[in-house]
């Protein structure tokens, strides 16, 4: 087979991305990757505006582009095709960067093909490290948690996920009501290293039922009262405490992420996959402590553990552009009538 290079478009949330990503014998290789983030345009709102996210993709869609192909050094000429999220993510966002892939495609007649977001997350490890397939997935960031067996480009198998908030929403949430700065998950994390997590007790939400599914919208309200509580003794929330109530969240949090990684371990281990491995997406993967309970219970289980580099964890294009050649290996195209699925599951 010869190399494929593909360009990829992300636009689904809040960052808008374009990268170029070659695949050939010798290997995969990132050849750029920009990521254009609108944090500060959603923050005096609280939270993502979908009106204001999908005006400022249209806007940036088209300089990401040139960014990436003038990194890489290449021209429209030099690819081999076009892929882009068609879903799952915000309709507005989403309908954007199709419509830009789409007008790429047409203008210089490379195939299109339309990627599920979820897949790129879940296929980076192949794209990082070449992982062989069947591998077990967690994908934990501020919008997904679930486990998922990836067997093949578009085949997938789901264990089990969060029946409410995703763990990234929970850090969001726990930040806010501790006062912390956003993205709560950074800042959580740095004043739990403080704090003790055994000084407030706090639940290990849906480990008393079988299975790999997760809550984590119980556990903020838990925080909450615990906070209220202490409020009540003190007059106010001492800078201790809070360290506490941040080390025992996160602890919950991993324990709760670890046991159930457990299960859907010796689930994925019923198929006696050649080179087990559990991989790790999304921006919860960051958290040390979260890593570090994953990689016991691997190493528990004789399981290899990997968590890609952090930029290729959190939201980007490459995954985008490395997943629709997969995709385009398997006799994968999409035609101008890709729609845009606000809702796609894998
Ligand atoms: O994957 P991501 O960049 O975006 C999506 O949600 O798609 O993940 C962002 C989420 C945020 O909720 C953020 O608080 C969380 O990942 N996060 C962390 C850490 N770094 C980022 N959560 C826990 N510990 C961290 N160190
Ligand atoms: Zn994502």
């Amino acid at each position: 087979t010869h190399a494929l290079t593909f360009l990829g478009l992300e636009s689904s949330c809040d960052d808008t991305a374009a990268a170029v990503v070659r695949v050939s014998d010798t290997g995969r290789e990132v050849l750029a990757s920009v990521v254009s983030g609108q944090t500060e345009l959603h923050a005096p709102f609280g939270g993502v505006v979908p009106e204001i996210a999908a005006r400022a993709h249209a806007e940036k869609l088209d300089l990401c582009v040139e960014e990436a192909l003038a990194k890489a050094g290449l021209a429209l000429s030099d690819l081999d095709g076009i892929a882009v999220t068609a879903g799952p993510g915000l309709i507005g966002g989403v309908m954007s960067g199709v419509m830009c892939a789409k007008g790429l495609a047409a203008g210089s007649g490379l195939p299109l093909i339309g990627v599920n977001h979820l897949a790129g997350h879940a296929l980076t490890p192949r794209l990082t490290d070449g992982l062989d397939y069947p591998y077990l997935m967690l994908l934990v960031s501020g919008g997904h948690c679930q486990f998922l067996i990836a067997s093949g480009p578009e085949n997938f198998t789901r264990l089990g996920g969060t029946i409410d908030d995703a763990p990234g929403e929970a850090f969001d949430k726990v930040a806010k009501l501790l006062a912390l700065p956003q993205p709560g998950g950074p800042s959580v994390e740095a004043e739990a290293r403080k704090g003790d997590p055994r000084a407030i007790a706090l639940p290990r939400p849906l480990l008393d039922r079988p299975g790999c599914d997760m809550s984590f919208s119980g556990l903020k309200t838990a925080v909450l009262r615990a906070r209220d509580q202490i409020i009540a003794e003190h007059g106010g929330l001492p800078k201790a405490r809070r360290a506490d109530l941040c080390a025992a969240f996160q602890a919950s949090v991993s324990d709760v992420l670890a046991e159930k990684s457990r299960r859907a371990l010796r689930e994925y281990l019923t198929q006696a996959p050649a080179h087990p491995a559990l991989a790790v997406a999304g921006g919860v993967a960051a958290n040390k402590a979260i890593r570090g309970a994953l990689e016991t219970v691997c190493a528990e289980m004789s399981v290899a553990f990997l968590a890609p580099p952090l930029a290729l964890c959190t939201d980007n294009a490459a995954m985008i552009a490395y997943a629709g050649i997969e995709r385009y290996q398997g006799g994968g195209r999409d035609g101008m009538d890709l729609v845009a699925r606000p809702r796609w599951p894998l």
